[in-house]
């Protein structure tokens, strides 16, 4: 599938400029595809009532299609006309944190074509804080339909620049409103089910959503990026996903305290590999890159341990630098699951499935 042309347009992403919202608009409105920034990462719009504009977004991103597709929307009214049996909980947690980077998975209402939702009777629904994605919706008067804005597989993208290396030729319009804030993707909550489940950890730490509804939330394997999802819970999990071309190792450990020697044992598995001829990259906290970079390695620094919302928002440009790079392996450190350690670590593991090593 090829477009003639994809037009890439400056966007101020505090002040989105009027005339620029209404011509992308237009082009939700005649069926076309429109990638924006959002406050997490960018998305891949359409017109979530227009099934053929849905089906393109598949076409374009090479994404299979029983991977269902977030709603997004601007307005709490909107929730109605998406989403049916709307529960109390959801509208406490979208009172204190709509508009933001929390997505809710829902009844579907019948309203919105089989294609969005890959014949699921549950639809995830997203009301995004960022000024381009708001007036986007506002403007165009409908739901926008939107995965990240990668090709299937490859890291989400937090640039216009990403958006651009996966998808030039396959969409209509590009808006560049420049890096996104979060860099993660939203935080994702069942709530169809008792208690409610986490489907993906993102920027909202699980803890803030227990807090908000005041009930435990399940964490099922898959949401710590440790196993394949069963279908019906969320097909997207059980695909390849975030991966560099690059092979990536994992070095986990089972606390972070001692960071002295975790970080020495990261340096010894790094050093194997390179005495049997292999490149090697790896990825560090501010806190222990010293030791690598002493040693001659190529390292890329994610960020402070202190800071997981740093680490969150480098990961994913990251991820893509190693390619760059062109190692024969990237070797990434790991970070304790807690709050944003979760959502990192999530990521982290599904780029380098099969490849954990506990230390
Ligand atoms: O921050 C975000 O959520 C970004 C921006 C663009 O909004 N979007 C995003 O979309 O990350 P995507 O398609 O890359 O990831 C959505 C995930 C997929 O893993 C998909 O399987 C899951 O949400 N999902 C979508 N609808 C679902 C549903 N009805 N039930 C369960 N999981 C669903
Ligand atoms: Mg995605």
């Amino acid at each position: 599938m090829e477009v003639a042309r994809t037009r890439i347009i400056k966007i101020d992403p505090v002040n989105p400029e009027e005339p620029i919202l209404v011509e992308a608009a237009e082009v939700i409105k005649r069926g076309g595809l429109v990638a924006f920034p959002t406050e997490t990462v960018y998305g891949l719009g359409a017109d979530a009532y227009n099934r053929d504009a849905v089906r393109r977004i598949f076409e374009a991103k090479k994404r299979p299609v029983d991977n269902p597709l977030i709603v997004h929307i601007c307005d709490l009214e909107w929730l109605e006309s998406v989403a049916r049996n709307i529960p109390e909980k959801a509208r406490r947690i979208a009172e204190r944190l709509w508009p933001g980077p929390v997505t809710l998975v829902l009844w579907k209402s019948h309203e919105i074509p089989a294609e969005v939702t890959a014949g699921l009777p549950k639809i995830a629904v997203r009301f995004p804080s960022h000024p381009v994605a708001m007036g986007l919706i506002r403007h165009s008067g409908v739901p926008i339909a939107a995965p990240s804005a990668n090709l299937a597989g490859r890291p989400s993208p937090t640039t216009a620049q990403h958006v651009t290396q996966d998808l030039y030729g396959r969409v209509d319009v590009i808006l560049d409103g420049g890096e996104t804030l979060f860099g993660v993707e939203s935080t994702i909550i069942d709530l169809t089910s008792e208690p409610p489940k986490l489907l993906r950890p993102g920027p909202i730490p699980v803890e803030d959503l227990e807090r908000i509804l005041g009930t435990q939330i399940s964490i099922p394997d898959h949401a710590r990026g440790l196993s394949e999802a069963e279908i019906a819970e969320s097909p997207g999990m059980k695909y390849r996903h975030y991966a560099p071309e690059t092979p990536l190792k994992l070095i986990e450990a089972l606390d972070y305290h001692d960071l002295a020697s975790y970080s020495a044992k990261v340096l010894e598995i790094a050093e194997e590999y390179r005495s049997r001829g292999f490149k090697v990259v790896i990825l560090a906290s501010r806190e222990t890159c010293q030791i690598y970079v002493e040693r001659g390695f190529e390292v890329i620094e994610l960020g402070s341990r202190k800071n997981f919302y740093e680490i969150a928002r480098n990961l994913f440009n990251s991820l893509r630098k190693v390619d760059e790079l062109r190692a024969d392996l990237a070797i990434a450190e790991g970070f304790e699951e807690r709050g944003l350690g979760l959502t990192i670590m999530n990521r982290l593991r599904k780029a380098a499935r099969h490849c954990r090593i506990l230390v």
